[in-house]
C-alpha cells in the first residue's frame, strides 16, 4: 500500500538515501537537504510502499503565489509504478493548502521522464534557464523552468 507522511528532522538520512538512488552523482549533498528541508516548513513529504521509503517531494514557497519544488524523486525499483505522479498530485494539495495559486520547477533539459510526466501533469515551459545546474551532465547544465497553475 502506498502511503505519504510529512518528514521530520528525523527522517534526513532517508531523504538523503533516495536522493543518492535517484539522482546519483546529481544528488543533493545532506547540507543542501536540511537547509532546504528547514525552508519547506510541512511541504517535504516522504512516500512509503508497504513501509518501504519509495520517494519524496519537497517544496518551498518563493513568493504570496508562487512555491517551487526543490526536489522530486523515485527510487529506481519503484519507477514507473505511478508514485512519481501521485507525489506531484500531494505536493500539488499541500501547496493549495497554503494559498499557492502556482507551482513551479525546474528540470534538466534531457530529462525525458521528468518532462513527460509534468506535461502530462499540466506544466510548460516558461524559460530555459542556461546553466542553471553547477554540474554538467550529458554536455549540459541548462534547465527548463516548467510552471503549472493550481485550481
Ligand atoms: C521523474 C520520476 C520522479 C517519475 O517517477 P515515476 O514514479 O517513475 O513516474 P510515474 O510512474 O508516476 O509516471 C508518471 C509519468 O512519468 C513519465 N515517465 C515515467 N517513467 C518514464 C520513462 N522511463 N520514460 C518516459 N517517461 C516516463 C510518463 O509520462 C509517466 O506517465 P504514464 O504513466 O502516463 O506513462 C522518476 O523517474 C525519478 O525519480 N527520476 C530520477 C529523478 C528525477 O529526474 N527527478 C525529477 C527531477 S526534475
Amino acid at each position: 500500500m502506498l502511503t505519504f507522511k510529512p518528514a521530520t528532522h528525523k527522517d534526513m538520512d532517508t531523504i538523503h538515501y533516495l536522493e543518492q538512488k535517484a539522482f546519483g552523482i546529481d544528488a543533493y549533498d545532506m547540507e543542501m537537504i536540511i537547509d532546504s528541508f528547514l525552508e519547506s516548513g510541512d511541504m517535504t513529504i516522504i512516500a512509503y510502499l508497504d513501509d518501504r521509503p519509495a520517494g519524496y517531494v519537497m517544496a518551498i514557497g518563493i513568493s504570496e503565489k508562487s512555491a517551487d519544488i526543490e526536489s522530486i524523486c523515485v527510487s529506481p525499483e519503484f519507477q514507473g509504478k505511478g508514485i512519481g505522479k501521485a507525489l506531484l498530485h500531494v505536493i500539488e494539495d499541500a501547496m493549495r493548502n497554503h494559498g499557492f495559486t502556482e507551482s513551479i520547477l525546474e528540470v534538466r533539459v534531457f530529462n525525458e521522464s521528468a518532462l513527460s510526466m509534468y506535461r502530462k501533469e499540466g506544466y510548460t515551459i516558461t524559460h530555459r534557464l542556461e546553466n542553471f545546474y553547477q554540474g554538467e551532465m550529458r554536455g549540459s547544465r541548462d534547465a527548463f523552468r516548467m510552471k503549472k497553475t493550481l485550481q
